[in-house]
This record gives C-alpha cells, sequence and structure tokens, in this order.
C-alpha cells in the first residue's frame, strides 16, 4: 500500500541519534545474515502438494515464487526429518533423512537449489538439546544395561527413595510436569530413569560426551555441504548440564543454574563456528530464551554464533516505552560486539500477534496462557500490521513466521480431540498449547481447506477455521490494503532503500505515545501508540502506512508510517 506524497506539518523535531552498529560492507554476499528478512516455514502447515492433510516439500516448491514476490531473503524449516512427532518435529529420530510425511532428501536438495536461484537462502533446524525416544542411539541405550556406554549419551539415573520410585531430582520440564521418566527392565521391573527437559519423547543429550559433539559437527557438515545458508539452533541455552544434577534453587546466579547458560556452551558454539567457518557466508541463529542481556551477548561474539532471536522485543507489550527501551537496550547490547540485532514478532511457539495485540494484557508469557482471553481482533490486527512496519525498519534482520503476512489470528476453538501439542497436555489441558498459531495455511477458495490441499475432502492435521474466506492469499493478492500487500510493499522498500536493513538508526523526538526511529538521514518510521491522531514530523513523502492516513497526512491511532524525510541543511 505506497501511498502518493503527502506534505507533512512540523510537530516534531527531527533530531537523529546515531547508535553505533557493527560495521560491515552490504555488498557482500558473506554477511547475509546482517540484514535478512527471514521467514519461517512450519512444514506441516505451509502448502500439502499429496493432499494428505499435512504439508510436504513439494507444496513449498509450488509455492516458491509466493515467497520470491514475497521478498523474502531466506526461509527458515522448522525439523523437516523423520520424526514421531511427539513435539511436531523436535524430536529429531534422523537428521541425515526427511520425514516421509514432507518428501524425500532428494527433494530437500532440489528445494534448497531451486530457492537459491530465485535468491533464497534456506536455514535448518537443528535440535542439539535432545533426539527423539525413537532415535537409534535412545533405543540403543533403552536396550542395553545401566551403567553401559549406550546409556552415557544421555542421563540415566536410578530413582531416589526405597524402591528408586523418586525420580532422580525435582527438575520441571519445560512443558510442565517432571523432567524424568522412568524405564523399565527387560524383565518388566522398573528400571532407572532418563532426563527430558521437553517432552518423555524427547530424551536430552549428555554434552560431555565426545560422541554427542562430533555427531552434531557430522549434520552441519551434512547440511552445509547440501547448500543450507545457516542453522537455527533450538534451545541453544539448555544443552549443558551440571554433571551433578544438583537441585535447581531459589535464584541461581547466571551461569550458575545446573541447566540454563552453562559456560562450558561456549565452547561447544565456537567449535561450530569452526564448522561453518570452513564454508562461505554460513550462519549460526541461536533460540536463546536468557533475560540477562550480559549472558546473552556472550554467544554472540565474533567467534561464537553469528545472531540470536530477540524475544524480549517478542514478549513486550504494545506500548511506546516499553518498545523503545527493549530496542534501545537491543542495539546498546547487540553494539558491544558488533552483532546485528534480529526483530521478531512471531513464531510457531506463540500467540500470534493480532491475537495478542487485541487483548488487555499484550505482552506475551508462555506461563500466561489460557483459554477464554476476550480480544478484539480489529484492534491487534491494526496493531499488528503497524508493529510490522516497525519490525521491518528496525536495523538488522527480520522473522516473519507463516501466516503472520496474511494477519492470521490465533485459532483458539480448535477440538480438543484434534490437540497435538505436549505443552497443552502436560499442563493438564489448562494452557491451550500452541497449535492455534500452526494451522494450515489458507490460499485460496472460500471453505477450508481453501488451496492448502489439492483435495477438496482432505482430512487436514489441524482443522482450519470456517470464517478464513477473507484471509486467503488468492483474496489479498488482489486486494492492494490487505496485510500481504502491506508486507509485499514494505518488503520491497526494505530491499530497494540503502538505509533499511543492517546498519544504524536513530530517534526522533516524539509525544510519548509515540516513537519515531530514522535510518540513514533521509527515512523514518513513525507508530502511533496513542489514543488520538498525531501529525507527522516534516516529511517529503509518506512512503507506506500500516493503515489509511488521515485528512491532512495525520497518523491514526495504531498505525505506522514508513516516511522520506527532509533533505538536511
Ligand atoms: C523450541 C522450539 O521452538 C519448540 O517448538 C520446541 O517445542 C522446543 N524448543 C523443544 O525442542
Amino acid at each position: 500500500m505506497v501511498i502518493a506524497s503527502q506534505a507533512g506539518q512540523p510537530t516534531a523535531d527531527p533530531s537523529p541519534s546515531p547508535q553505533p552498529g557493527g560495521s560491515f560492507d552490504p555488498s557482500s554476499p558473506a554477511l547475509w545474515w546482517r540484514g535478512a528478512a527471514i521467514y519461517e516455514i512450519y512444514p506441516r502447515s505451509f502448502s500439502d502438494a499429496d493432499g494428505d492433510g499435512t504439508g510436504d516439500l513439494a507444496g513449498v516448491r509450488q509455492r516458491l515464487r509466493y515467497l520470491s514476490d514475497l521478498g523474502v531473503d531466506a526461509v527458515w524449516f522448522t525439523p523437516w526429518y523423520p520424526s514421531p512427532m511427539a513435539d511436531g518435529g523436535y524430536d529429531v529420530s534422523d537428521y541425515r533423512a526427511i520425514d516421509p510425511s514432507y518428501g524425500t532428501l532428494g527433494q530437500a536438495e532440489e528445494l534448497i537449489a531451486a530457492a537459491a536461484e530465485l535468491g533464497i537462502r534456506t536455514i535448518v533446524d537443528v535440535v542439539p538439546n535432545h533426539v527423539s525416544d525413537q532415535h537409534p542411539w535412545f533405543q540403543a541405550a533403552l536396550h542395553a544395561p545401566a551403567g553401559s556406554a549406550e546409556r552415557q549419551r544421555f542421563w540415566f539415573r536410578p530413582g531416589r527413595g526405597v524402591d528408586g520410585d523418586e525420580p532422580p531430582n525435582g527438575w520441571i520440564s519445560e512443558f510442565g510436569g517432571r523432567a524424568w521418566t522412568r524405564t523399565r527392565n527387560p524383565d518388566g521391573s522398573p528400571g532407572e530413569w532418563y532426563l527430558h527437559l521437553f517432552a518423555p519423547g524427547q530424551p536430552d543429550l549428555n554434552w560431555g560426551h565426545s560422541e554427542v559433539r562430533l555427531e552434531h559437527e557430522e549434520v552441519l557438515r551434512f547440511w552445509f555441504d547440501r547448500g543450507v545458508a545457516g542453522i537455527r539452533i533450538d534451545s541453544a541455552a539448555l544443552l549443558v548440564k551440571d554433571p551433578d544434577l544438583p537441585e535447581v534453587g531459589d535464584r541461581p546466579e547466571p551461569g550458575e543454574h545446573p541447566y540454563i547458560d552453562r559456560d562450558e556452551l561456549q565452547e561447544i558454539y565456537r567449535s561450530w563456528r569452526v564448522v561453518a567457518n570452513s564454508y562461505d557466508d554460513r550462519a549460526l541463529i541461536g533460540e536463546l530464551w536468557l533475560s540477562d542481556p550480559d549472558r546473552f551477548i556472550r554467544y554472540l561474539r565474533p567467534d561464537v554464533l553469528n545472531s540470536a532471536f530477540n524475544f524480549d522485543f517478542l514478549v513486550c507489550p504494545w506500548d511506546a516505552g516499553r518498545l523503545r527501551a527493549a530496542i534501545e537496550e537491543t542495539i546498546a547490547v547487540h553494539g558491544r560486539v558488533g552483532a546485528p540485532a534480529t526483530w521478531v514478532l512471531s513464531n510457531h511457539d506463540v500467540t500470534r500477534p493480532v491475537t495478542r495485540y487485541g487483548r488487555a494484557d499484550t505482552s506475551f508469557a508462555f506461563g500466561d496462557k489460557r483459554y477464554g482471553i476476550p480480544t478484539d481482533l480489529d484492534i491487534g490486527r491494526r496493531r499488528a500490521r503497524a508493529a510490522a512496519l516497525l519490525t521491518m525498519a528496525l536495523p538488522g534482520c527480520v522473522y516473519i513466521y507463516q501466516g503472520e503476512e496474511l494477519g492470521l489470528p490465533e485459532v483458539e476453538d480448535l477440538p480438543p480431540d484434534r490437540l497435538q501439542d505436549p505443552m497443552h497436555f502436560r499442563s493438564s489441558g489448562v494452557d491451550p498449547g500452541r497449535d492455534g498459531c500452526r494451522v494450515p495455511l489458507p490460499w485460496s477458495g472460500e471453505e477450508p481447506p481453501y488451496g492448502f490441499s489439492p483435495r477438496a475432502s482432505a482430512d487436514l492435521w489441524l482443522p482450519q477455521p470456517k470464517d478464513w474466506a477473507d484471509l486467503t492469499v488468492e483474496l489479498q493478492e488482489r486486494d492492494p490494503s490487505s496485510t500481504l500487500s502491506l508486507y509485499r510493499s514494505a518488503l520491497q522498500l526494505r530491499r530497494e532503500h540503502p538505509s533499511l536493513g543492517d546498519g544504524d538508526m536513530g530517534w526522533l523526538s516524539t509525544a510519548p505515545d509515540v516513537l519515531g526511529i530514522t535510518r540513514g538521514g533521509d527515512f523514518a518510521c513513525v507508530v502511533n501508540f496513542g489514543l488520538e491522531p498525531v501529525t507527522l514530523p516534516p516529511h517529503d513523502q509518506v512512503l507506506l502506512a500500516s493503515d489509511e492516513m488521515l485528512k491532512g497526512g495525520r497518523l491514526p491511532a495504531d498505525t505506522a508510517a514508513w516516511i522520506r524525510l527532509p533533505a538536511g541543511p
């Protein structure tokens, strides 16, 4: 939605205050990860070519043109490897193959090459904290006796109590419930326990074991050899455990938690860096949920990882002050090590922004997810569109989760018997889980499966709502005011504008409920978080706005505009 030139009236003083950024050469392809727009594909729900109701690689292949028209630089596939799907693929049983429901290794190789031809790089997910309980290593461990070499790759321990029927410690799974499951001996008697920080189908690996380290370095090489440009590292701060497995304690000091953010991780990722550096322009991207900025930034030193998701920004409420503080902190912290920032509004784990931003509490926390929280989707959608323009204007990399560009809401009324997410089940059904943001995409047509699957009668792995006809790609492509059109215009401008992507930013001085960021002296993004319309700062042109501007070029509530600033004196 490119809006024609409008004259602005002076109310705010454009006083850019440049922030230090990392020095880099934007023309160098080796630094693509510093400013890329990366699109997250959840393969199960992107597009189904074979009609079985589950997305697949052939489906992605058919939609590559869509991704290239959208204007993304890279795609990140959540795990596409063989998996019993105890956690949507984050329980990998073989890193050197593709889950048969998605396709074949040959198809993955062809897809990586076909995407590259369209200028789109591929990022794959590696899940080093755990494997599937069907992984050959874990199966071998289960069938080997206590104390065997096979069990050393995991965390097997005898239980406490007289009969060993108490778990080895009181650690709690990230999905709720105890983090230990007891095994059975071949004669049927109760055996040792094994650790799983997530679901029981995801046994934790022992990163003190040299084979675990070597295997993962081989997995990186396996995928780099097939042309992938980056690795997204799942649960990157959890791999290393204190071998004594002590209780967590009240408030462990940073770095002293028995399994979060242990110092030994730095060395592990340094060795991954060496592998990545033996290829050209490959990126390592950490999923690091760490609130301490000093600890977080250690992972982004030049010899460790390249970048990490910015969850502080994602969890922020729709509030000018809170978002400004998060942005300032992000830029300052990343500047310390010369790493690029990333900006993320959503992913396959969190409530979709359209739903989140329409609630009374617009922040996100896993522990707060509940059924029946009222939301105003119209307000949510306005804010999500404005937030999109903000994220795409900020310096660094931006992530877009599939369906975000369509303005999809969270599906909050999935039939209980269709739910799959272990987070839901391990909360005894109190937490609705993450299925609501993983519903298959609507591509075309008036009713489910909305072109997701070629068979009208296909039974999708998660059912789509009956009221998504207005949200299909087909419809939104024809509507210049749609969320899809907004994302396309923004991504195109972001690519063309020399100041966007990586680099520095400054702030405009604005009213407290308005944010104004500048890029490169001639570009600004202004977001109105207040209840009343505001006048834009002096500008030559409104390049793009997240919703219709008001008469006289005033910016309505919950709206963002990209403007061209007048040339300086
Ligand atoms: C983070 C992933 O994003 C999430 O989907 C998964 O459940 C956990 N890690 C465990 O692998």
